[in-house]
């Protein structure tokens, strides 16, 4: 199936990412690069995806004068040691743009990887908690393909790095590592396993919700954050019913950037802060973690924006005309719960390989997270201990 690319740009977010969707996009690729002049560029990717048919014939049908290499070492939560490897993988090679094709882990390497490629060393060096990130110098160009539907990493300025050495996950965030295209192809999305396609649909709704209440959120965010949600919700049911079904493949793909869209300004709160240390020390992806702990984060911050939640149960598709709006909000939970059901979301820390003994020090470890400060009800460790307790 194919049909029409569509080209969207989104100047009224604030965002500078220029997006080429519909099936087949990622064929745009030649054209994007020809047009940025470069005429050698890194693939970022990790193995499943390097072993693919599309990323074969990507490579093997580059048109003459077109050298695309690949870098294929990109493994779940990357780390600082995969960011510099890459960086020097693509240095050698003499890449003058970074391709990154797979879900969050990849595309968030490709960023870092295409500032590493220009400054050896960049990322250690961002290994700071608190800090905003570094970098004063052009990264590569970078062009992003998602195979998942959830991370939206393809349009937000952020990238998620492992510390090997203080076992750290990170959020990098910088202006810089935009990419200057995002190639939204729902056929892609197609090659992932239904435990994926669920991980990163709650993911992607989650992104959205936290996004809509976040302190920082303003009238253009949530109103993406809500537009995302009225695709994300009825649209990640049947992709994992039917893998095949490229309408709502395509729709589930559309919501999830434009939840990037809103969090790339707004941030966003509770629920990925805690997110983090489940999968910086359990190895918990970080979809998993996010479907665990999405009711918690809500249920601890409903009352404190009975507007926003209340208009997020509207969005989930609830009807709330007969409601006041802390009625409303708490429906916003319910439909939540019901939806992470429906799609098979694990439920508690203790199914994914999370250790009780561990919560106090992933308090510890979210606590820094510049999620935090969005979230629009105060947050101290105590609440973190409670709720991780109340999740496990
Ligand atoms: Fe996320």
């Amino acid at each position: 199936m194919t049909g029409a690319i569509r080209t969207m740009t989104f100047p009224e977010d604030d965002n500078p990412v220029t997006v080429l969707a519909g099936p087949s996009a990622l064929a745009e690729t030649y054209r994007v690069l020809r047009e940025l002049g470069v005429d050698n560029a890194t693939v970022v990717c990790g193995r499943r995806v390097a072993s693919l048919d599309l990323l074969r014939s990507l490579v093997r049908e580059a048109p003459t004068g077109l050298r695309i290499s690949v870098y294929d070492l990109v493994e779940p939560d990357p780390s600082d040691t995969t960011c510099e490897r890459g960086g020097e993988f693509a240095r050698e090679a003499g890449a003058q743009a970074i391709i990154g094709i797979g879900g969050g882990s990849s595309m968030d390497a490709a960023k870092a990887i295409a500032a590493e490629a220009v400054q050896p060393g960049w990322t250690v060096a961002q290994d700071h908690p608190g800090e905003p990130a570094q970098i004063d110098f052009a990264p590569l160009p970078v062009l992003l393909a998602p195979t998942t539907a959830g991370t939206a990493s393809e349009v937000t300025p952020f990238s998620v790095i492992t510390y090997t050495k203080t076992k750290r996950k990170l959020v990098l965030g910088h202006p810089a590592l935009y990419a200057r295209y995002a190639l939204l192809d729902p056929l892609v999305l197609q090659t992932c396993s239904e435990t994926v396609r669920v991980a990163a649909g709650v993911d992607a709704l989650t992104h959205a919700i936290e996004s809509c209440v976040s302190k920082q959120a303003t009238d253009q965010t949530r109103r993406r954050a809500l537009q995302s949600i009225a695709l994300v919700a009825p649209h990640l049911p049947r992709v994992v019913d039917d893998v095949g079904d490229v309408q709502a493949q395509e729709q589930l793909q559309l919501g999830a950037m434009i939840a990037g869209l809103a969090f790339s300004k707004s941030r966003l709160g509770i629920v990925h802060a805690m997110a983090l240390p489940l999968s910086a020390l359990f190895g918990v992806p970080h979809g998993v973690a996010n479907a665990v702990l999405l009711p918690f984060g809500m249920e601890f911050n409903a009352m404190s924006d009975t507007e926003g939640f209340a208009a997020i149960a509207a969005a989930m598709g609830v009807d709330t005309a007969a409601l006041d709006d802390e009625q409303a909000a708490a429906t916003a939970v319910d439909a939540v719960r019901a939806l992470a059901t429906r799609v098979g979301a694990p439920r508690r820390m203790s199914e994914v390989g999370v250790e009780r003994e561990a919560i106090p020090r992933m308090a510890e470890d979210a606590m820094p997270s510049a999620h935090i400060a969005c979230n629009p009800r105060p947050i101290q460790k105590s609440d973190l201990i409670e709720l991780y307790t109340m999740a496990f």
